[in-house]
């Protein structure tokens, strides 16, 4: 009797049921399309480390998840090899020099659409460069062999799943208009269907050159050439001279603290890191995490620190190398101190109290996101973008690849809303060679001194709420990888003043909120976080029920 009272006593303590993480002992890869972690995977499986996946993944995916793999965008990779050196590319489309503040704006002083569509909406790609850097400071193989199997995916072709098929006739919708994107990604004016082999003749020869002949070609040579004629000759800003210049960036990853783990994220010109780092500042000191994962104390107390960065973002955030960003004052104790002690713990703060801190004096949805871990404790975490889902939806001529429509991350009129609601001061404002605010924030989590867990997502905005959420999720809940992924998922940005909520949670949820004061908006997805988790010699890779990607290890 007493040991049945025991079982039990444990059974009722154990939550009812777990989603299993895929399992493996020596590497591990997630991405959101299981051609391009089949890739990683291979890598890893010939010799290659964490980083030579990373970059494999990166350009299969540029073939194989066209709405946001690139090779016409940007991002941030995050490196944090076994030997404890940390690293982070910003390879980031920067403004061309022809770019002036006020480009988007007609002759009444209004935004036009000419940021979010056609030639005129791309940044200087960065991904080739940024690759190329990441495999020559930290791979270990030959450059060609990491782009061989993107150049055969795009020349071969593959069966297209349902999930990219849908994608295409979805978010891609608009691509039509524009001749090149009409007649590489339709077959007679007609979309793919899942199923159907999809053949990217142009893509495979511009990758075979770049496997050939490295970056150089994509910034100096025939691809660099053909990308500046084909802006020319459409009204796009990109030219030879800012392909050449374009430079990888590289820059301290931001670092602090959290319950004990150690937080290695994205620094500025992501405003993600920092609103990471604020966030958990404010809720540590605050009970939230007693009230229990999805309630809605909790929800509450999150979303008001939620609200309070993104008013902070508005402001404070912009690209380091035009303007001082007040990084140290944005997450100093006092102020810190001062954001909780604001937080009714009942009541939602209307967004139109919560304003930007003062300082006074200066200090000195389409993304995607893939993690990768390698057995010798290398760990890396990419997400790049066109930043809107097919970029531009315009096919550079005769090259196969999307352009971005990254200038929209700009504040093309300051405090206007831009196509993720978001409003944005001068900090980031455009000015050529600038670097546009991104949300995006791979991030790694470490505890004692090891990696823990290595995380990012797209979403725009989102992503940093995102990727809070599921560090929360493990870290305060105690979930294990793939439970904190699938987990329903919620977001404010300060304005407009709304709670996003996914449909998984509770109506009596949603009512108590909304007793609370919140605007509460039901969402379908939020996000599509790929995640890894390091357990007792195990790595547990978690890909997002969300979207149609894949974990896989070996
Ligand atoms: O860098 C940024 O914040 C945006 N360009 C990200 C865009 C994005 O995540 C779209 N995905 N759904």
């Amino acid at each position: 009797m007493r040991r049945l009272l025991l079982l039990f006593a444990i059974a009722t303590a154990l939550p009812v049921w777990s989603a299993q993480p895929v399992r493996a002992k020596n590497g591990m890869v997630v991405s959101v399309e299981p051609h391009a972690t089949e890739v990683g995977v291979k890598i890893l499986q010939a010799g290659g480390n964490a980083v030579d996946a990373a970059v494999a993944v990166g350009l299969a995916l540029a073939v194989t998840h066209p709405s946001a793999g690139n090779l016409g965008g940007g991002g941030f990779m995050l490196v944090r090899l076994a030997d404890g050196r940390t690293a982070f590319l910003d390879f980031r489309e920067r403004a061309p020099a022809a770019a002036s503040r006020n480009m988007y704006l007609d002759s009444n002083g209004k935004a036009t659409q000419d940021s979010t569509l056609g030639y005129r909406a791309s940044g200087v790609p960065g991904t080739v460069r940024g690759l190329d850097l990441a495999s020559q400071k930290f791979g270990k193989l030959p450059w060609a062999q990491l782009v061989r199997p993107a150049a055969d995916l795009a020349s071969k072709g593959y069966a297209l799943s349902y999930s990219e098929a849908n994608s295409m006739r979805g978010g891609g919708r608009g691509m039509e208009r524009f001749p090149e994107s009409k007649r590489v990604f339709l077959r007679d004016g007609k979309y793919y269907e899942p199923g159907e082999t999809f053949i990217q003749a142009d893509l495979g020869r511009t990758l075979d050159r770049i496997a050939r002949l490295g970056a150089k070609d994509f910034y100096e040579g025939e691809t660099a050439t053909l990308l500046a004629k084909d802006m020319q000759e459409h009204g796009g800003l990109i030219t030879l001279a800012d392909l050449k210049n374009y430079k990888t960036i590289e820059r301290q990853p931001l670092t602090g603290k959290y319950r004990g783990y150690d937080i290695i994220t994205a620094p500025p010109p992501s405003s993600g890191g920092v609103g990471i780092l604020q966030m958990l500042g404010v809720l540590e000191g605050t009970d939230f995490a007693k009230a229990g994962a999805g309630s809605a104390t909790a929800v509450h107390y999150i979303t008001e620190a939620m609200r309070h960065f993104f008013a902070d973002r508005s402001e404070h955030l912009g690209d380091p190398d035009f303007v001082k960003v007040p990084v140290t004052a944005l997450l100093e104790p006092k102020y810190i101190l001062k954001i909780r002690g604001s937080i009714d713990p009942e009541k939602a703060t209307p967004s139109s109290q919560v304003h930007a801190a003062v300082f006074t004096g200066h200090e000195s949805n389409e993304t995607t996101h893939f993690s990768v871990a390698d057995a010798q404790g290398n760990v890396v975490a990419v997400t790049y973008t066109l930043n809107g889902g097919y970029g531009s939806k315009v096919t550079a001529t005769g090259l196969g690849f999307l352009l971005n429509n990254e200038m929209d991350d700009f504040a093309p009129k300051p405090g206007e809303a831009n196509m993720y609601g978001l409003i944005q001061g001068e900090f980031n404002a455009i000015q050529p060679g600038k670097t546009p605010l991104s949300s995006m924030v791979p991030t790694i989590l470490m505890r004692d001194g090891k990696p823990f867990a290595v995380l990012g997502s797209p979403g725009g905005p989102t992503i940093i709420n995102t990727v809070l959420e599921v560090a929360i999720n493990m870290i305060d809940w105690n979930m294990n990888v793939q439970d904190a992924v699938n987990w329903p998922r919620f977001h404010h940005q300060w304005m407009p003043d709304q709670l996003q909520m996914e449909n998984g949670y509770s109506p009596d949820t949603v009512d108590l909120l909304t007793k609370r004061g919140y605007t509460v908006r039901r969402v379908g997805a939020q996000g599509e976080c790929a995640a890894i988790r390091f357990n007792n010699g195990w790595l547990e890779g978690a890909a997002d029920p969300r979207s149609g990607g894949t974990a896989a290890g070996y």
